[in-house]
């Protein structure tokens, strides 16, 4: 259970003692207690969860309090600890959102500790939503492919085709067409899906760093082996491995990739003993591992085994009226992420963006849709709002 955040303001030190330690008995708080609100408020930032204010308080009452608690963040619980028993005095606290009114007499501790366990639970509901909430939020982010053209239809059909089983997809097309998309859609709609995904780019990692990357190695294997360290391929165990832009990988490095592929084991270096593996393998290039073949850069037998099964991208270019789709989608995830008003595009800025040839795909059109909703004027984008890489 994740940590539930309990602040305790109370200016008696002795009795502020007494509460802090009684709540503590119970599992998973973390109790802190303020003398005063002052206090209180300017530790507002470490996010309690529920704030337990006693009513009479030097400088401001209880309820002045929790009404600033609540608007720094109206998630915030608050108690209302008090030796009042007046009717209205309830009412108003109830009123203006509390979650609990304690009458200070001699079941005031059971009945706090009770309300703030009740409290917890509340607490622990709210941030496993929150944490579902995130994770659909993050899997329709990374995951949805849109397109409605049928160059994308097309690879949208060969996606559905492969997901389900484990075989090795080559997934190719220019820069910014959405290679790594592809990959993350084929792995969370597999029965992959809640294992790991793991990216390595070849062409980010140091030549003679591959190796221990990839396959990992025990501690002393070399010079800077302090640590024996997992490799990526160990790290995607039961989940995929996607290995972008495999084109970049030298020759020898194809060799080692090409026996972990047949023999689905890896053997870490400085080790002997080969560790049985169960990974799903997607490969990504921009280059034309064909022709790569053919100048001696590439092994055939290597080449022929990713080619198991192609995913190729078009470009953006090719994809007719989804630039608009796409400028829409992007422009208002982009305004709601930002808070900011909804901005449209203009007919004549439509038909710029499909007129240009868009040489860095996808990526580029989000970049130049975001740019162009900064400089917007009355939330319309119009052509002059529109900046190009080579115009
Ligand atoms: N069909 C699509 N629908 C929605 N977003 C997309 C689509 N294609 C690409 N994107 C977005 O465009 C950006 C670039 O995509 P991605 O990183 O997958 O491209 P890539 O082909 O791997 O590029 P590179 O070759 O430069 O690595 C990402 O933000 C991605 O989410
Ligand atoms: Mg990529």
């Amino acid at each position: 259970m994740a940590t539930t955040r309990i602040f305790i303001v109370e200016d008696d030190q002795f009795l502020g003692n007494i509460i802090k330690k009684n709540l503590e008995k119970i599992d998973s708080l973390d109790v802190t207690h303020f003398l005063t609100p002052e206090e209180c408020l300017k530790n507002l930032h470490l996010n309690p969860d529920i704030v337990s204010i006693d009513y009479l308080l030097p400088g401001m009452n209880g309820l002045e309090l929790m009404e600033r608690i609540k608007n720094y963040n109206s998630n915030i619980h608050c108690i209302i600890v008090s030796g009042q028993e007046k009717i209205d005095v309830v009412i108003e606290t109830y009123q203006k959102g509390a979650e609990d009114y304690i009458i200070k007499n001699d079941n005031a501790m059971i009945n706090l500790e009770n309300s703030i366990r009740r409290l917890c639970k509340a607490v622990s509901l709210q941030q496993e939503n929150e944490a579902l909430k995130e994770q659909i939020m993050d899997r329709n982010k990374y995951n949805t492919i849109l397109g409605n053209s049928g160059a994308v239809l097309k690879v949208l059909k060969l996606i559905q085709k492969v997901e389900k089983s484990n075989i090795m997809v080559l997934v190719t097309g220019q820069s910014g067409t959405g290679k790594e998309l592809v990959a993350r859609s084929i792995h969370y709609n597999s029965p992959r899906a809640k294992k790991p995904f793991v990216t390595v780019n070849m062409g980010a990692i140091p030549e003679d760093l591959i190796e221990s990357e990839l396959f990992g190695h025990e501690k002393g294997a070399f010079t800077d082996a302090r640590d024996r360290r997992i490799g990526k391929f160990e790290e995607a165990n039961e989940g995929t491995i996607f290995l972008d832009e495999i084109g970049e990988m030298d020759l020898m490095m194809q060799t080692k990739l090409l026996r972990v592929l047949q023999e689905k084991e890896v053997t870490r270096i400085g080790s002997n003993k080969a560790i049985k593996l169960d990974v799903r393998v997607i490969a990504a290039t921009n280059r034309n591992l064909a022709v790569e073949v053919k100048e001696g850069r590439f092994r055939e037998d290597l080449f022929y085994r990713l080619q198991g099964f192609l995913i190729h991208l078009p470009p953006l270019y090719d994809r007719g009226d989804d630039v608009i789709l796409l400028s829409k989608t992007f422009l208002s995830d982009f305004c709601r992420e930002n808070k900011m008003p909804n901005v449209t595009l203009s007919k004549e800025a439509a038909k710029f963006l499909m007129d240009y040839k868009w040489p860095g795909n996808v990526r580029e059109l989000k970049a130049v849709i975001e740019r162009a909703a900064i400089m917007s004027e009355n939330n319309i984008i119009s052509p002059e709002d529109l900046v190009f890489a080579n115009s």
